[in-house]
């Protein structure tokens, strides 16, 4: 695990253990992942304007408010892809603060590192590209004021691991905003969510095509876990609260995990 498209972060870190050593299943499972965002991301900003109709914009939004971001902290987005919430994160902490975007993908940071060159704003060279793994994060405990995950969790392929990870790194008091696709107890809204996936956002890939991948979304949102079960999870790594907030009429959920 290094740090690519940027010198290593300038903090404490420990040493990165191998990830899954001696497991071949989730090794596979882990490289397959990486394999997939790394086809998509060419086309990943360009198919989120157009699947939420530029919403997911407002929920980002809404992601980073619920973080309780302030000026001149030191803040994680993981799972950071081509940057949107850390860019957002940026403006929050300011030139005092520090942002870090980390994902395991290099294409995603690549394409983060270059639209951050385009970016102008002072704010934004407060900001960090880390490749690394959600699962090992190479970061001290309690290092970071405020964490965001979005649409990352129901992608990692350990999500007690990733929650556990998360609280060793926040500073006690603080909190981690986990934004991602909800998978709704609500028959009307999951039907309407097949729907979508099957009639709007798979057909609309296939057109760049990424059928496969996107097709994907159904199984990773079947697998992944409810409100409460979010709200569970998080209680069970150890955080002293956790509130999860539907978003979009429901399509969308936000948990809000605090250290
Ligand atoms: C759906 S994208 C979300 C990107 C961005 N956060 C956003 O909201 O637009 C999921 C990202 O998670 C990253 N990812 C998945 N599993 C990961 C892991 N174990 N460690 C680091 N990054 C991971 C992928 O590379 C991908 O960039």
């Amino acid at each position: 695990m290094a740090s690519v498209c940027c010198s290593p972060p300038p903090m404490p870190c420990r040493r990165p253990r191998k990830f899954s050593s001696g497991n071949r299943r989730i090794r596979c499972t882990t490289e397959e992942r990486q394999a997939l965002f790394r086809r998509i991301a060419p086309v990943y900003d360009n198919l989120n304007d157009l699947l939420s109709l530029g919403q997911h914009r407002v929920w980002k939004r809404m992601a980073v408010s619920w973080s309780g971001t302030r000026k001149g902290d030191c803040v994680l987005d993981l799972c950071c892809g081509s940057g949107d919430l850390a860019f957002l994160l940026s403006e929050k902490v300011g030139i005092d603060g520090k942002v870090i975007g980390l994902d395991f993908s290099r294409e995603q940071l690549s394409i983060a590192m270059s639209r951050q060159r385009l970016r102008t704003k002072a704010c934004y060279k407060n900001i960090e590209w880390i490749e690394g793994n959600a699962l090992d994060l190479p970061f001290s405990t309690g290092y970071f004021d405020a964490i965001t995950m979005g649409y990352g969790l129901r992608n990692v392929i350990d999500k007690e691991e990733a929650m556990k990870e998360l609280l060793r790194v926040l500073r006690p008091g603080s909190k981690a905003s986990v934004l991602d696709i909800n998978k709704s107890t609500r028959p009307f809204t999951a039907l309407f969510q097949e729907w979508m996936i099957d009639n709007v956002v798979v057909p609309v890939a296939s057109g760049y095509g990424l059928k496969e991948e996107y097709t994907y979304l159904k199984s990773s949102i079947k697998e992944y876990l409810t409100g409460k079960e979010l709200e569970q999870l998080a209680m069970a790594a150890g955080f002293s609260n956790a509130k999860f907030y539907e978003i979009a009429g429901g399509l969308m959920g936000n948990l809000v995990a605090t250290h």
